[in-house]
């Protein structure tokens, strides 16, 4: 059968940065994020008999040249799409080959992660197109298994990743639906080059840094405050919250051993700036994932003041702006 999903792309609020489990991608540590209106990916799986290997593509909406072409994946990346259409094999008693396509709204090179909506889509629409009825949290355990953060990206809206101690109990959940607060994330694209070090490989090295079991036993008592921040919609909380989370998860990945700086000049400018914004009356806070880009967080009726101010810094590539999104669903239409 053939079936396609859309899923969104999360940001974290409390980062995924260390894992407890390598193969079974259970965390160290649990996490919050929110779902991502602009950008997201579209994927269509299909397994048929037709198909005598697997067959996994995708659209590249890469705007240098305006054209959008067909194309295969790297190596690694086709072998992480195979591992994943084994997993749903095996799950739902088939053993038919895949032709999978997809798509995603932001050029790939933009920097913004595509390991999470790519892999919640290609569940989603994988588990269906092989007949088998999963329930959502059961989609996010295997979506975990694809990309960590990808099980954020299928609950609605502001989503908690319970880090639990199995696979079973490594779940995520929606703690919030998307309608619920009108927040924004401003995405500041400042570099279109790939990450030199993918996430996979940096979790890897986490327990080198000496300030890794500092994190360790913080977050905890961060994840609680965040829970009462989202519960009272406390902007000024969540927001310090979030600047805090996004340090010390950096602050780990530049005292790894090699360690991993992944800022550029204008990441520093644009975290310096959206502290003088604050300290001027604008609420804005920053977080940052495993690349340079800034997101800058804030509310609804910030949004028009926040884009005026990223307007006067130069060397932003180009600016997304993001609503609070739903989970990731099927949809009627297909790529092919
Ligand atoms: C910095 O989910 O990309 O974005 O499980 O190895 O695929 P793998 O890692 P990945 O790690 C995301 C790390 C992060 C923080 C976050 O999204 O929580």
């Amino acid at each position: 059968m053939k079936k396609t999903a859309v899923a969104p792309s999360n940001i974290a609020f409390i980062k995924y940065w260390g894992k407890a489990d390598e193969a079974l991608r259970i965390p160290a540590n649990s996490s919050i994020s929110m779902n991502l209106s602009g950008a997201y990916t579209t994927t269509t799986v299909d397994f048929s008999t037709a198909y005598t290997k697997d067959e996994v593509s995708y659209i590249d909406t890469s705007d240098m040249d305006k054209l959008t072409r067909q194309r295969e994946f790297g190596y690694e990346e086709r072998k992480r799409v195979i591992e994943q259409l084994d997993r749903i094999r095996k799950s739902a008693h088939i053993n038919t080959c895949a032709k999978v396509m997809t798509q995603n709204t932001f050029p790939k090179g933009t920097g913004i992660a595509s390991s999470a909506s790519g892999f919640a889509a290609l569940t989603v629409a994988g588990f269906a197109a092989a007949e088998a009825s999963l329930n959502e949290k059961e989609l996010t355990i295997f979506a975990r298994m694809g990309s960590g953060s990808a099980c954020r990206s299928i609950p609605d809206g502001y989503v908690f990743w319970e880090k639990g101690d199995s696979s079973d109990t490594s779940y995520a959940y929606s703690l919030y639906p998307h309608g619920y607060w009108d927040l924004r994330d401003i995405v500041c694209v400042v570099d279109l080059k790939e990450k030199k070090v993918s996430t996979t490989e940096g979790h890897q090295r986490v327990e080198t840094s000496p300030l890794w079991g500092w994190r360790h036993r913080s977050v905890d008592g961060r994840i609680e405050a965040m829970k009462r921040a989202l519960a009272e919609k406390n902007f000024t909380s969540l927001g310090g919250l979030i600047e805090e989370d996004c340090l010390e998860m950096h602050h780990v990945m530049q005292t790894q051993a090699p360690p991993l700086y992944y800022w550029n000049e204008t990441t520093v400018v644009l975290m310096e700036n959206a502290t003088s914004w604050r300290n001027r009356g604008l609420p804005v806070y920053f977080t940052i994932d495993a690349g340079p880009n800034v997101h800058l967080i804030c509310e609804e009726k910030s949004e028009k003041h926040v884009l005026e101010q990223v307007k006067t810094i130069s060397g932003i590539e180009s600016v997304i702006v993001n609503k609070p999104s739903a989970g990731a669903h099927l949809v009627e239409s297909h790529l092919y």
